[in-house]
């Protein structure tokens, strides 16, 4: 089967591409590069010892794309293009509805052009926006406090209505929660552009000494330590996820949405504790301000995925951390020489 990778040079594509290439798929790597490197491909190609095609162009671009789906027969589409930074999504609203919205809306077209009707696509559990209690399952209410989150669940909706319209479709919805970690390999791992947003790459450029502290955002939360609590979930538990949904698209007869986490919540203070133990690195930190738009406690409950995918996470804490430093040790500049 082909399937095609959207945003597959990407953090959680790359490491998607490594188990699809394992399982026998042949993948076709469509992303224009924008966050990205093409390093990352050369390395996946390294690990799986199989080649990948790379098409460079962007999900906008209908043409590039009609003439992708006429010379390879594509099974299945895995759709993580997209942009991702939420602080950058509040300051240029317009480019990321472009980017993701209408980015999805081509791709969809093109597809359905070429009787191409399977897709999973990358939400995320920021569509729960501020969950009233938690573990959070699949049918709390959602909403958005950002236009990168409401572009997710535009985009959601936007599949939903593509299902009606043509109930043909086979189409699951992913909303993962934390994505950390690093192949064990140490050769792919995440790259965030300049200062990171996430915990993880901050902790571990922290421990590498680019960074002199992580500055916690804010311990006065209504958690055991008083520190935000997320669902962390290693990279590589996420991507088998993927490989689960491709088995069981077939079978699937409405659009299916499906938490991936771990059902499991750790502090940031959990989290700077077990890198710490890892890496054998100290980790400098000062608590500092809520960062805005931040909430208190998020974890999933992974029940449905269970049951409908047979998937659930098997790394823990201490592997995330492991597999993160050793990428980030190995690699201190990322893809970049
Ligand atoms: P990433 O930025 O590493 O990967 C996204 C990839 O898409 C990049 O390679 C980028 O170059 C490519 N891309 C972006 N816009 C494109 C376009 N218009 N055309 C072609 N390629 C394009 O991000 P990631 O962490 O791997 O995330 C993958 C997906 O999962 C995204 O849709 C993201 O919103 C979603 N997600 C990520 C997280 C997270 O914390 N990392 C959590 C939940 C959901
Ligand atoms: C985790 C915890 C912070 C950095 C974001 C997006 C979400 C999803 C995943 C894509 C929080 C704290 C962080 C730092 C800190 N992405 N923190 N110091 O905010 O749960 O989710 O990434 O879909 O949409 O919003 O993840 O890694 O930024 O933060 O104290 O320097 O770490 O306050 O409690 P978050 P995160």
């Amino acid at each position: 089967m082909n399937i095609l990778v959207t945003g597959g040079a990407g953090y959680i594509g790359s490491h998607t591409v490594i188990l699809l290439l394992q399982a026998g798929y042949r993948v076709i790597v469509y992303d224009n590069f924008c966050n990205a490197s093409k390093e990352s491909i050369s390395r996946v190609k390294k690990i799986a010892g199989k080649e990948i095609i790379t098409v460079e162009g962007d999900i906008r671009d209908k043409v590039q794309l009609r003439r992708l789906f006429s010379s390879h027969k594509i099974d299945a589409v895995i759709h993580f293009a997209g942009l991702k930074a939420v602080g950058e999504s509040v300051e240029e609203p317009l480019r990321y509805y472009d980017n993701n919205v209408c980015g999805t809306v081509a791709l969809c077209e093109v597809m359905a052009e070429h009787q191409c009707k399977s897709i999973i696509f990358s939400s995320s559990a920021t569509v729960y926006g501020d969950p009233h209690t938690t573990p959070i399952t699949e049918d709390f209410p959602t909403s958005a406090t950002n236009p990168y989150g409401r572009s997710k669940l535009f985009i959601e909706e936007i599949l939903r209505d593509l299902y009606v319209s043509d109930n043909t479709w086979k189409i699951v919805l992913l909303r993962y929660f934390n994505p950390v970690g690093a192949h064990p390999s140490g050769l792919i791992g995440e790259d965030p552009n300049g200062i990171p947003n996430n915990l993880m790459p901050f902790i571990t450029q922290t421990a590498v000494g680019q960074r002199s502290c992580l500055s916690v955002f804010g311990d006065d939360y209504d958690t055991p330590d008083g520190t935000g609590v997320r669902d962390y979930i290693h990279v590589m538990d996420l991507a088998n996820g993927h490989v689960k949904a491709l088995v069981k698209l077939p079978e699937f007869n409405k659009v299916m949405t499906i938490n991936l986490g771990t059902g499991t919540g750790y502090s940031v203070l959990d989290m700077v504790k077990a890198f710490e133990k890892a890496s054998g690195r100290e980790v400098p930190y000062c608590i500092a301000p809520r960062r805005a738009g931040d909430i208190a406690q998020c974890y999933a409950d992974p029940g449905y995925a269970k049951e409908i995918l047979g998937w659930e996470a098997g790394k823990g804490i201490d592997e995330m951390c492991a597999d993160s430093w050793r990428w980030q040790e190995k690699n201190p500049n990322g893809y970049r020489k």
